[in-house]
């Protein structure tokens, strides 16, 4: 299978530098039209600067691909909305939305300031809402759409000094997880990328060997096939210095516990089996756990009354 992209336009956020300007470079490479959208600030988010997507465009163009840069800040609705237009006036549609955009806030939870958290709530979750929202309509209207979120083990697991950060890449995975499920029937796909690499980001973190393996370009790779016609919805592809993983939300199968044992103490004592995995599975929406624990009470009652 080839990835192609051919005829297609892509708007790539925070693609002035490190994982976005990778992504920005492979989409065009392989066919997309590209609005390379980068606010140009620093790290913590403080400035701006319209360079650093100029120059991606300028590469881009260099190589004979097409592309347009936009100093957009994703977590402004008025920027994000212009933004679009731009890319529809330009070239009539838009198939490809990556909400890659994103700062660093860290600090201990008893350390970080409520605008430190609030920040980075705007610029991770609030700039991927209002991107994806300026598009929504225009993706269910073409009956085309794929949507990457930008997710990190930070939120799925948790780091320590993250607490903000952590907060916000979850909630783009709860973003995707229901506008996965209201695209479906207009073959607009939401999905989520979980990356590790060497970038501004992650610079001071780790030995420069190891950084040396931790190249953009392996997790583009993971990036495109979410952006592809091909691509799944509502996963979360793991990737980073070559190693490709998919992160699931499981639950366990639970217990039911009649109505005279729904008590702390009853719930205590059956720790272990509502812990156990042994049963977990995936589970399709938030309805189908109320199905769950409703089908049990019924057994119950069924089996009481018999
Ligand atoms: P980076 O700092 O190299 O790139 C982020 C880009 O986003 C910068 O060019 C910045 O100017 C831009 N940006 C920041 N705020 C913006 C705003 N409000 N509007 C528009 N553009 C804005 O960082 P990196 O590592 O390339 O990060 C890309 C994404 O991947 C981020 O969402 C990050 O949280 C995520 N990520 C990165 C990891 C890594 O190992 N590098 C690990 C997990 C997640």
């Amino acid at each position: 299978m080839s990835i192609r992209f051919d005829g297609q336009v892509a708007i790539v956020t925070g693609a002035g530098n490190g994982l976005g300007r990778s992504h920005a470079l492979a989409l065009a490479a392989r066919g997309a039209k590209v609005v390379v959208n980068d606010l140009g600030g620093a790290r913590d988010g403080a400035g701006a600067s319209s360079e650093a997507a100029k120059a991606v465009v300028a590469e881009i163009v260099a190589s004979g691909g097409e592309a347009i840069a936009h100093g957009a800040n994703v977590a402004v609705m008025s920027e994000v909305e212009d933004m679009v237009k731009q890319a529809v006036d330009a070239w009539g549609r838009v198939d490809i939305l990556v909400n890659n955009a994103g700062i660093l806030r860290d600090k201990s939870f008893t350390k970080m300031s409520l605008d430190d958290f609030k920040l980075v709530m705007d610029v991770h979750l609030m700039g991927s809402v209002n991107c994806t929202k300026a598009v929504w309509d225009l993706m269910k209207e073409q009956q085309y759409g794929r949507i990457v979120m930008t997710t990190s083990s930070s939120g799925m697991y948790g780091n320590f000094g993250q607490a903000n950060y952590g907060a916000a890449k979850m909630a783009v995975v709860g973003l995707m997880n229901t506008l996965g499920l209201e695209g479906a029937k207009y073959n607009v796909r939401v999905n989520s990328l979980a990356p590790t690499a060497a970038t501004r980001m992650t610079e001071d973190l780790m030995p420069e060997e190891i950084l040396a393996m931790l190249v953009p370009e392996a997790v583009t790779a993971g990036a495109l096939l979410l952006c592809h016609d091909g691509a799944p919805s509502r996963h979360i592809l793991c990737a980073g210095g070559g190693g490709y993983a998919s992160s699931r939300i499981f639950e366990t199968e639970g217990v039911y516990l009649d109505p005279s044992q729904q008590t702390p103490e009853a719930v205590a004592e059956h720790w272990d089996e509502i812990c156990n995995t042994d049963r977990q599975a995936p589970l399709e929406n938030g309805a189908k756990q109320s199905e769950k624990f409703l089908l049990k009470a019924q057994a119950f009652l069924q089996q009481n009354n018999a």
